[in-house]
């Protein structure tokens, strides 16, 4: 079948190019062997949800454990009503199951059984798990979409039911998204009652997903040469690193745009005009990923860490939530010797037009 570069969302091995997504990961059978929870964390677009998606798959054919990638993104809608978070999360998580045809009792079943009419995410994590023959492995997607009494409720389910695990409880169960959960002060709105212990204080470990390196996008871009003929000079591949510094999903944006729109004819090597051709395309064009982060550049934190490093000053007295803020999204990392810069060209040259437009559009207010 033909394959493709992909730019939405999670990659899949029979349509997309990709890397194979278990070796992204840290060994993490023997944490999820040893009952453990833990916490992934990357910048959007890094391949998260494909590293894990695959890691339960893997899992679960192994025949070793019923393993799951569910979502909680749906509950963002209502942060300060549980409950009806919940309720939607739910109801996404089950069709989930039945999609996948985990053998798990279904929410009547589950009600049935308990009792309890109103159910939670704690009486299903528990039902699953004592009606499952297999020990239980979830992984929760996109936790950081849910913020304060909705993201404190998640959490103090996800306690509570811990000391019951392997049988009454999920034997290991890992939050997947974008900040450290040790951090989510801000992600939680900053309430007041969250800057004690996290509420998550089982937590024994995290992990991040690193960038590609320039073997990586190698590796990946070989594979449209191998499938089509289509050539990259080393030139070519090298400047698409030194432009994304291997962002997962820049990397593929610029390939996408040169074999798809650019340069369709397999007989064209692709080589560093090309590349750059698509780079200002992409910058252009202010794609999904680039608008997100453009999006970040409103919030005040944000804008009071990008500025300065734009105009080459040193940054003083920055609060430490606010450095770590623009690190996990990914906007910054640091460099060789540990200060604080851009983390690409791409970055570095959309950034200072978004602050431009940004600053037209409060003087027109
Ligand atoms: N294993 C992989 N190989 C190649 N590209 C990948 C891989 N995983 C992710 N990507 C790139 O990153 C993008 C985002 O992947 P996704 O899994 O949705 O990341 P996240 O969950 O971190 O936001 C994909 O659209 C693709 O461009
Ligand atoms: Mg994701």
């Amino acid at each position: 079948m033909q394959k493709w570069f992909n730019t939405a969302g999670p990659c899949k091995a029979d349509i997309h190019y990709m890397l194979p997504a278990s070796e992204r990961l840290p060994e993490l059978e023997k944490l999820i062997a040893q009952e453990n929870y833990f916490v992934i964390h990357a910048p959007r677009q890094t391949g998260k949800t494909t590293a894990m998606i695959n890691l339960a798959k893997e899992l679960t054919e192994s025949g070793q454990y019923v393993a799951v990638m569910l979502s909680v993104e749906v509950g963002a809608a209502f942060p300060h009503n549980p409950q009806l978070a919940q309720n939607s999360i739910l109801n996404s998580w089950w069709n989930q199951v039945r999609f996948l045809q985990l053998p798990l009792p279904n929410p009547s079943q589950i009600q049935q059984e308990t009792g309890v009419s109103q159910l939670d995410l704690q009486t299903v994590l528990q039902a699953w798990s004592m009606a499952s023959a297999l020990p239980l492995i979830i992984f929760v997607d996109e936790i950081d979409a849910l913020s304060d009494e909705t993201l404190i409720s998640v959490l103090r389910q996800f306690r509570s039911g811990y000391p019951n695990r392997p049988k009454g409880f999920p034997q290991s169960l890992a939050l997947i998204g974008m900040r450290d959960v040790r951090d989510y002060k801000y992600a939680s709105g900053g309430s007041d009652r969250l800057q004690s212990s996290s509420p998550f204080n089982i937590k024994v470990q995290s992990f991040t997903l690193s960038n590609f390196t320039l073997e990586d996008v190698n590796r990946l871009y070989q594979q449209h040469t191998d499938a089509t003929g289509q050539v990259f000079t080393s030139e070519a591949v090298n400047l698409a690193f030194h432009l994304t510094q291997g962002q997962p999903w820049l990397v593929n944006a610029i390939a996408k745009e040169i074999v798809e729109y650019i340069a369709k004819d397999p007989a064209i090597e692709i080589n560093v005009d090309l590349i750059e051709q698509a780079k200002e395309i992409l910058i252009k064009r202010q794609d999904t990923h680039l608008d997100s982060l453009a999006e970040r550049l409103r919030e005040d934190r944000v804008r009071i860490i990008v500025e300065p490093i734009l105009s080459g000053q040193e940054l003083v007295n920055t609060p430490e939530d606010d450095l770590r803020y623009v690190l996990d999204l990914g906007l910054c990392n640091r460099d060789s010797r540990g200060g604080i810069q851009i983390a690409n060209p791409i970055y570095r040259e959309v950034i200072p037009k978004v602050l431009y437009f940004t600053r037209l559009k409060s003087a027109d207010n």
